[in-house]
């Protein structure tokens, strides 16, 4: 299947201009090669039903009523709804389904205050969190997030404002969130930032050296710092790194190539300390995202990228923001308890190419 990329690859690479700011014409040169073509090319018109125990008409089928393209695109608008998990509701829930929550359990998220990270803490609370803490650079979106979720939920919600760079600011905000709610049970780093359209010839070294702090240190500093809390307590954790594709594919057509090792690195230390940490019962797990419909990539010098993106992908659009939250609240659970070392794509099948 590679292949087909490189075909693409090779249909555009002649007529598109370096950084693929407007040229229209060749995103629909892609397309035309994209793969999501030949994809749809089998459409059946009637499905045919079979149903147990057998009705007395017997067979059928239904009729199939094709999507428009429109609809496949992603809804933006964001679900400002949030609804804690009530003792009462997870009573009644069934051992699996009790299993996939995360009841009880302690979480301390990065990069929190919105987006992907915003999202997955939404999620945590819809899943039973009993306390949830943020860290983030930002303390104006920071605060916010976390008085929205207070008000929406009643549940104990903290903000710190951390910047994942700063190892003696990440010990002093782990310090005090254990005395305020006991060790945590789950750290999710999602703080992050991004880089592209850059030439490797061209990039600046201390602006490549400021992604590698943030996106690979931050991430190395926040979880030592919590893991080590982890590990002195004899308490068994679940760390989850929001690593992405880029780590295991390089994007096109921008150059990112300080983002893609960035990422690569988050994979490879995931692995790392996952393997090193099993002994405390600590288990550690990537997710990858391939491209998300956040603020990041809401800029309208992306647009004709995007274009491209989506002609990449099999699904044929961006992830929603809150596209992960499943895999998420199902990594901080003890449901994912043998998973450990994973590296887990959520790309719409971008990867499969
Ligand atoms: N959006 C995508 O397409 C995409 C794809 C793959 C992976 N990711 C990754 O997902 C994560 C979240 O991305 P997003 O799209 O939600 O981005 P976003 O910019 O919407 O959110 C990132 C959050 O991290 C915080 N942050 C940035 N630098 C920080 C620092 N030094 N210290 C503390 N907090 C900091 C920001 O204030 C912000 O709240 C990032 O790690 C990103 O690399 C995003």
């Amino acid at each position: 299947m590679a292949t087909i990329r490189s075909a693409v690859r090779a249909a555009t690479r002649a007529s598109v201009a370096p950084r693929f700011a407007t040229n229209i014409g060749s995103v629909q040169a892609v397309r035309a090669f994209s793969s999501s073509t030949a994809r749809l090319s089998v459409r059946e018109k009637e499905v045919p039903v079979t149903t147990w125990p057998a009705t007395k008409d017997g067979p059928s089928s239904i009729p199939v009523i094709p999507k428009k393209q429109s609809e496949f695109e992603v809804d933006a608008a964001e679900n400002e709804e949030v609804h804690p998990l009530t003792q009462e509701a997870y009573n009644k829930m069934s051992p699996t389904m009790q299993k996939m929550s995360v009841h009880g359990k302690t979480i301390i998220i990065t990069g929190g205050a919105r987006g992907l990270g915003n999202h997955m803490a939404r999620a945590c609370v819809e899943a039973g969190a009993a306390n949830l803490v943020i860290f983030d650079a930002n303390q104006e979106l920071g605060e916010a997030a976390v008085r929205e979720l207070y008000e929406k939920t009643g549940l104990p919600v903290t903000f710190f404002k951390v910047d994942v760079r700063d190892e003696d600011a990440i010990n002093a905000a782990v310090d005090r969130a254990v005395e305020m709610y006991g060790i945590p049970d789950v750290l999710v780093n999602a703080a992050g930032i991004a880089d592209s359209n850059i030439k490797a010839e061209e990039y600046d070294s201390k602006m490549f050296r400021r992604l590698i702090d943030i996106n690979l240190n931050g991430t190395f500093l926040v979880s030592q710092a919590v893991g080590r809390r982890m590990i002195a307590a004899g308490k068994p954790g679940s760390i989850i790194l929001v690593a992405s594709m880029s780590g295991s594919i390089v994007n096109y057509p921008q150059e990112q190539s300080c983002y893609n090792a960035s990422k690569a690195g988050v994979i490879q230390f995931g692995k790392s300390i996952a393997s090193e940490w099993a002994k405390y019962n600590i288990r550690v797990n990537c997710i990858s995202p391939g491209y998300m419909d956040t603020a990041l990539n809401r800029v309208p010098a992306l647009e004709a990228q995007k274009k491209i993106w989506r002609s990449l992908t099999p699904q044929n659009r961006l992830g929603a923001v809150d596209d992960l939250n499943g895999l998420c609240v199902f990594l901080a659970s003890d449901a994912s308890g043998f998973m450990t070392g994973s590296n887990i794509l959520i790309d719409g099948g971008y990867s499969c190419y």
